[in-house]
């Protein structure tokens, strides 16, 4: 069974590119959603909740995780990996290094929330793959609340969206990194902000293909089972609206203290 996890509805993008390439997998995935969002707490408390969520995926037979999350990723990803050294962990970066062999102005805009830009990960992908360009950053944190709350389009997405961008487009960017997975859900109105000459780079899909390699192509019953430690009725709901997605079994609830 492969985990996934994200604070919210965002890993869901994720999760949907995971099916695309693994059909047949049996999928457990985990929102946070009583505690999100996790971008504007600090990395040690993203640490010590991406602990948890990881620790529950795996007491319900997950035997791969996959955390569908750059800020749990940049907070966590590591420790996980040395606390749990037999269980493989597949975790997102910004993808600055494909966005740096995209560019042509030499300037690439990265979207992620605060926490992702003050790991150490996002600094050392920059260092390592984006050393010739450069890199402007804006963190986003309305854009995951549009998205929790389903609002992916209209008038007040699109203001929010034109208040981020600015000054990535007004800097020169051509080339806009997805550094936070709820940001998938609003490409459209990215693309449609951004005009036709600026390029989105979202890791979602590359990412899924990492599953692929680590898990093989595996055989299960293509059970799909969503969980949320805070609304389950809403986290079914956003995963038809967003994703497309229909769990095979009712969704659960977590209570985090008390099981
Ligand atoms: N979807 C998450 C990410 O990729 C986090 C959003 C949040 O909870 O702030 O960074």
């Amino acid at each position: 069974m492969i985990g996934v996890f994200d604070s919210g509805v965002g890993g869901l993008s994720v999760l949907a590119e995971i099916r695309r390439e693994l059909p047949s997998a049996d999928l457990l995935y985990f929102a946070d959603q009583g505690r999100a969002p996790y971008g504007v707490r600090t990395l040690e408390e993203v640490a010590a909740m991406s602990g948890e969520v990881s620790q529950w995926l795996l007491d319900r037979g997950a035997d791969v995780i996959t955390i569908a999350c750059n800020t749990a990723s940049a907070a966590a990803l590591h420790q996980l990996r040395a606390r749990h050294p037999d269980v493989p962990f597949v975790g997102m970066e910004p993808a600055v290094k494909p966005a740096a062999l995209n560019t042509t102005s030499g300037i690439i805009g990265v979207v992620a929330t605060a926490a992702t830009f003050q790991g150490e990960l996002f600094a050392s992908v920059v260092q390592r793959h984006a050393s010739g360009a450069t890199v402007l950053t804006t963190a986003c944190p309305t854009w995951v609340e549009l998205v929790e709350w389903g609002e992916i389009d209209g008038p007040q997405a699109r203001g929010q969206i034109e208040q981020c961008l600015a000054a990535l487009l007004e800097g020169g960017a051509d080339t806009l990194v997805l550094g936070c997975t709820h940001f998938s859900f609003l490409v459209p109105l990215i693309e449609d902000v951004a005009g036709p000459d600026v390029a989105i780079v979202d890791p979602g899909p590359a990412v899924a293909r990492q599953v692929r390699r680590v898990v093989g192509d595996t055989d299960g019953g293509a059970r799909l089972i969503l969980a949320s430690s805070g609304d389950p009725d809403l986290l079914r709901e956003r995963a038809g609206q967003l994703a497309g997605i229909e769990a095979t079994e009712p969704v659960l609830a977590c209570v985090w203290n008390g099981g």
